[in-house]
């Protein structure tokens, strides 16, 4: 996405009552893996459901210059990806470029290093190549592999070159499921079995999916979470369907519960215990949101969520929920101001390192809608309760950010405008037509 040409400038109306029912797009974690592992898997993979975002069609894009055939992706499509294997990508003639998105950088660090004999170029957008990288490169070095970036592999452009790797064992020194899962693809190929240990559970898409692409997988441990990858085993072409985005639900979430006679019901919600801390929060906050139609498709759990209008209490997030709920800081930020009392976010400095700084970037634009936030090394403290009065916001390039502020200008007294609102598109790209729709 290229904000340098005159990014858009959106009109928020405040008010109004959000009525009806939405799909949210495909689940952006789950997309990601359902195309990475399609290329390497043997045979063609079939995915529902899929993403038809910015992030992901990076991804896409870098698995087809390394030989891995896609077909097109669009909204309500199916997507089809003929596998070249294991050990089958090709070295691809230009640098790969990741876009926005860090899943896609991590994951095919994890994916490339085993490729014997093959040397990879990835690189990113300004805010990618300005986001950690060592907490991958260097688990990866302990297996042998070979990467290199700026300031000793931290810094995008990240050059690989491929070779064998031995498993090991590794504890992984955030709990980053996009860090697990890039272990986890890099064991596929290793000599001998690999075992992961996170810090903290984070989502366990990877280990689900890589399971059911028939790798040999297990997950065990008592204290902490070991996940064990014994190499041999082939993957093989499979049906995926990609249930809606949690993450992209949770901005409805908020916006029905603070907008008075509001009545939403978000179809098709991935529901994956691992993703679902939004839920257990707004719990706490006693929000009216009822889970209806629970079912597990193609090895996720999934339902709808119906939510209405009503007072929300003050919440307390810590360090251990945070990976439960880590894209849905910024929103929960949002209703924080809506909610009569302090509160509080701690253990959550890995904010600092996503798209942007979101805990400094939600603090400032919040700000100047007059909200009461301070801002501390790890997390907020935030008093609310005020009413918030409209502003000229700017999403600072990120898409949860874009959003989020979408959601506290309806709620403001007065009308706003948003600067770079085209970033809704990394992982939402109908979030203006979904939001028009709702909006009477
Ligand atoms: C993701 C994991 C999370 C999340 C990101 C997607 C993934 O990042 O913030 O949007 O698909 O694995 P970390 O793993 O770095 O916490």
């Amino acid at each position: 996405m290229d904000f340098n040409k005159a990014p858009s400038k959106k009109e928020l109306k405040s008010g109004g009552v959000l009525i009806g029912k939405v799909q949210v797009p495909g689940d952006k974690s789950i997309s990601h893996r359902a195309l990475m592992f399609g290329a390497i898997a043997d045979g063609v993979t079939t995915v529902e459901g899929l993403l038809p975002a910015e992030d992901p069609l990076c991804t896409a894009n870098c698995l087809r210059a390394m030989g891995a055939k896609i077909s097109s992706i669009s909204h309500g499509k199916s997507v089809e990806i003929t596998g070249v294997g294991l050990d089958g990508l090709k070295e691809p003639e230009e640098i790969l470029d990741c876009g926005n998105s860090g899943t896609t950088m991590r994951l095919l660090m994890g994916m490339l290093v085993g490729q014997k004999d093959r040397h990879f170029v990835l690189t990113g957008d300004n805010s990618l190549r300005h986001r950690p990288m060592e907490r991958v490169s260097r688990p990866l070095s302990i297996m042998g592999g070979k990467v290199t970036g700026r300031s000793n592999g931290n810094f995008a452009p990240i050059a690989i070159h491929g070779c064998q790797l031995h498993g090991a064992v590794i504890g992984t020194p955030v709990a980053s499921a996009q860090v697990k899962s890039a272990l986890l693809l890099a064991a596929l190929t290793a000599e001998g079995p690999t075992t992961v240990i996170e810090p903290a559970h984070s989502r366990d898409h990877s280990e689900r999916m890589l399971r059911a692409f028939g790798a040999n997988l297990q997950v065990g441990g008592e204290i902490g979470r070991h996940i064990i990858v014994r190499p041999g085993a082939r993957l093989k072409g499979q049906k995926v369907v990609v249930p809606g985005d949690i993450s992209s639900a949770a901005f409805w979430l908020v916006a029905g519960s603070l907008l008075p006679n509001s009545d939403l019901t978000i179809e098709n919600v991935g529901l994956n215990p691992t993703r679902t801390g939004i839920l257990e929060i707004m719990q706490q906050m006693d929000a009216r949101i009822e889970v209806l139609a629970q079912k597990e498709i193609a090895g996720e759990p999934v339902g709808d969520l119906r939510v209405r209008s009503g007072a929300l209490k003050p919440f307390s997030i810590n360090e251990e929920m945070i990976p439960r709920l880590v894209d849905e800081v910024p929103i929960l930020t949002v209703a924080a101001c809506f909610c009569d009392g302090e509160s509080k976010i701690s253990g959550a400095s890995e904010l600092r390192v996503k798209e942007t700084d979101r805990l400094a970037v939600m603090t400032r634009q919040l700000k100047k809608m007059g909200a009461d936030i301070e801002e501390h090394t790890d997390g907020l403290l935030i008093h609310g309760g005020q009413p918030l009065k409209g502003a000229s916001l700017d999403s600072e390039t990120d898409h949860r950010v874009a959003m989020s502020l979408a959601i506290a200008a309806l709620l403001a007294e007065t009308d706003s405008t948003l600067l770079k609102s085209e970033a809704a598109a990394i992982s939402y790209p109908n979030f203006w037509n979904d939001l028009a729709y709702l909006h009477n």
